[in-house]
């Protein structure tokens, strides 16, 4: 039994957001801090020949960095060194920062900007990904003969399915204050991020200077969706760099149109399905292929398709699978980190393939997904074998007696019904939690407790809340480890000069990972305050924390991060535990289409999912229901085109996501399969709930219209093409 976790706490940093108390960065900019902004190409693809400044501009009052400047690497530290902090001579995306100004005020940093024109050679850019030459990563996992499963099995299904790219949207758009090196030599930088270390050892590398001189705090921060795991690499390193120049802080706060048109969204995907089945519809064989746009830079893309590979052959059970996956090069904005990191876009194919084979066969979807359904015991298409919960049977039953969908004839001829056509559909899908393969081995993630002079436990961790509840759940998980209320806790600000290297705040992995670190932490601070008081000793926790001190107790414990024992991962053959444990859930929609204006209205919603454990149930709920809306925005209402390079939406006012006005009534229902090294028997949730939407949402749409529908957005243009391509006597 638990006393704290599973209850609903309130959040601590509530208070402060709900009364504006909280800092966001820019509210929160010093008094004679400049502002500083990047100068950026005006071309896909070229060639920087060089800047022109207006001599009728006094630029002496301004400070100007080029590439040459920077002290160090001229690299945004992440993966690979290939993409510049200032161009110096190639321009690869439309967007690149080639130049950075600052001015004490912001005026006079527009007129300078104004002042500046940059000369660039332009080349023909190359923005077909199925025509890219250079491929940033390529995985293939096997699994069995494929080609012999294929050639004997009775029926193949062959198709190819398309996602297009997504904004994240977080609330509060980029931004970052530097302030030059202070006497100890020190450079700080605040801002809205995910990472704290990835963005001190980006400013290491460019500013030549160890990484423990390089301080960052985060400040409280507008949501991220994986929009600022990366990115804030860049604007930290440019302010800076701005800073150094200036000997002044210097903010660099995007407002939204240059959030829009310069930070990486979503990977667009194209991913080629050839699958094997029986009469009955059980799998045989899976031959997968998974394109991935990468844009300009290789930002995180192999990590992006690390995950799509290994999610592609979807939660289904197959004895013979090859997945090939590649992310190439072209000139688009780079693409990167966006909640589910590849996965929404494998997990939309393979439930469209699951549809398409339920119609081929005249069986009913959900009977085909309970079909092949991984289970217990069996083995993952890297051949990983799942040795613990396993919620697949209990969020398939669950939701099914909940919607009562098998009842429900899926595209099966109804009487024509108007002009408003009604649809339901339905998916089933699992993520796995933290990083991939040895990631986790490799990261080490650390977290330490320490006991304040008051007996307060005090939380260090890199783990940063961005709305998602990390400071809710850490407290609920430390005051149930501690034996105490959620008062004795204190969680504080993620500051690289006073919190141990937890990980990035990523990849559905802070509660799992760095959660499971801190109740190993709280319970031998725990037992080490039992010991000296004796255990059931009389008064407050606080009151014994304060005699354990008193006494010379050392009230601080450092837990590293230790993997479940047993895990095994190949990462030449892309084989074994690609993660510890997943979650599962299904997602069922129904949606009303209406034939006039082809608008998909989202009629009723129902996810089922296991995490394992619950930590916090409203924070839990609260994560699928926003997690859902934004899969479900990405199925029919969120368009990010491109043009030349450029993205299209790049105002709020056409980057369209959906508001309460679009979203359904939401029904959550959990299941806690516990894995037995997440703490309490927690998984991952952040990802999950973006990955089964989209599919979802096209099933119930092709349920109501009869056409299938292999691409999203399924927007009322694509909806109207599709259906007067079927109806032609409806065409004008
Ligand atoms: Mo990320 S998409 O924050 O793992």
């Amino acid at each position: 039994m638990t006393r704290v976790v599973g209850t609903r706490l309130r959040r601590p940093e509530g208070p402060d957001k709900v009364t504006g108390r909280a800092m966001y960065v820019a509210d929160d900019v010093p008094v004679g801090c400049w502002w500083g902004k990047a100068i950026r190409s005006p071309v896909a693809h070229g060639e920087l020949l060089g800047f022109e400044l207006d001599p009728a501009f006094d630029f002496s009052q301004v400070v100007l960095v080029r590439a040459a400047d920077i002290p160090g690497v001229n690299v945004v530290d992440l993966i690979v060194d290939d993409q510049p902090i200032l161009a110096s001579d190639a321009i690869e995306h439309w967007g690149q920062p080639l130049l950075l100004v600052a001015a004490a005020d912001q005026a006079t940093l527009d007129a300078a900007v104004r002042a500046i024109d940059v000369r660039v050679r332009e080349s023909e850019p190359l923005l077909d990904m199925e025509a890219a030459e250079v491929v940033f990563k390529e995985i293939v996992i096997d699994k069995g003969d494929v080609d012999a499963a294929l050639a004997s099995a009775p029926h193949v299904l062959r198709r190819t399915y398309h996602t297009d790219s997504q904004e994240q949207m977080y609330i509060e758009p980029q931004g970052a204050i530097a302030w030059p090196e202070a006497a100890d030599g020190t450079v700080l930088v605040r801002g809205s991020l995910q990472c704290p270390y990835y963005v001190q050892r980006a400013l290491a590398r460019a500013l030549d200077i160890e990484p423990a001189r390089a301080r960052v705090v985060q400040a409280a921060t507008g949501g991220g969706f994986g929009g600022k795991e990366e990115y804030p690499s860049v604007v930290a390193c440019h302010a800076a760099l701005l800073a150094r120049a200036a000997g002044q802080p210097v903010a660099v706060i995007y407002d939204r149109h240059e959030d829009l048109a310069v930070t990486p969204k979503r990977h667009p995907a194209r991913v080629r399905h050839a699958t094997g089945y029986d009469d009955d519809g059980r799998l045989l064989a899976m031959d997968v292929d998974v394109l991935l746009d990468g844009g300009a830079f290789t930002t995180l893309s192999p990590v992006v398709l690390s995950r799509a590979a290994i999610h592609a052959a979807g939660a289904y059970r197959c004895d013979a699978v090859r997945i090939r996956g590649r992310v190439v090069k072209t000139n688009h904005v780079p693409y990167g980190a966006f909640r589910g990191f590849g996965a929404p876009q494998v997990c939309f194919a393979v439930e469209r393939q699951m549809d398409a084979i339920a119609r081929e066969r005249d069986l009913h979807p959900a009977t085909l997904r309970k079909r092949n359904a991984l289970r217990l015991g069996d083995t993952t298409a890297t051949s990983g074998r799942l040795e613990e919960s396993v919620g697949s049977e209990e969020v398939l039953a669950k939701i099914l007696e909940r919607t009562g969908f098998e009842d429900h004839p899926w595209c099966q001829p109804r009487p024509a019904a108007g002009r408003k056509r009604r649809g339901a559909g339905f998916s089933f899908f699992f993520h796995g939690a933290g990083f991939t393969g040895a990631g986790e081995v490799h990261l080490k993630a650390k977290v330490d407790v320490r006991l304040a002079a008051d007996g307060r436990c005090e939380v260090h961790s890199a783990s940063t809340e961005f709305g998602q509840g990390t400071v809710t759940m850490f407290t609920a998980i430390a005051a149930e480890a501690l034996e105490t209320g959620p008062d004795d806790v204190l969680v504080v600000e993620p500051d690289t000069g006073a919190v141990p290297d937890s990980g990035p705040t990523v990849a559905s992995r802070t509660c799992m990972v760095v959660g499971g670190c801190l109740a190993r932490a709280c319970r031998e601070l725990r037992a080490r305050i039992d010991a000296h008081g004796g255990q059931g000793a009389e008064g407050s926790f606080r009151e014994r924390a304060r005699a354990f001190l008193a006494a010379g107790g050392d009230g601080r414990v450092e837990v590293t991060y230790a993997s479940p024992p047993g895990l095994v991962w190949d990462d030449e053959r892309y084989e074994g535990d690609a993660y510890p444990a997943y979650g599962w859930a299904a997602d069922y929609v129904e949606v009303e289409v209406d034939l006039d204006t082809f608008e998909v209205s989202m009629e009723r919603f129902v996810s089922a999912v296991d995490v394992g454990k619950a930590i916090q149930p409203q924070l839990v709920e609260g994560q699928i229901e926003g997690g859902s809306l934004q899969a479900l925005g990405f199925a029919h209402i969120e368009v990010v085109g491109t043009k030349d390079g450029r993205f299209l939406q790049d105002r709020m006012a056409t980057c369209i996501i959906p508001t309460t006005l679009d979203a359904p009534p939401m029904e959550v229902l959990l299941v806690e399969e516990p894995f037995s090294h997440g703490p309490y028997g927690a998984k991952g949730v952040g990802e999950l709930p973006m990955d089964g939407g989209a599919p979802a949402v096209a099933s119930a749409i092709e349920d109501a219209l009869g056409i299938s529908i292999d691409r999203v957005p399924a927007t009322p243009e694509r909806l109207a093409a599709a259906w007067l391509a079927a109806h032609p006597e409806e065409a004008l």
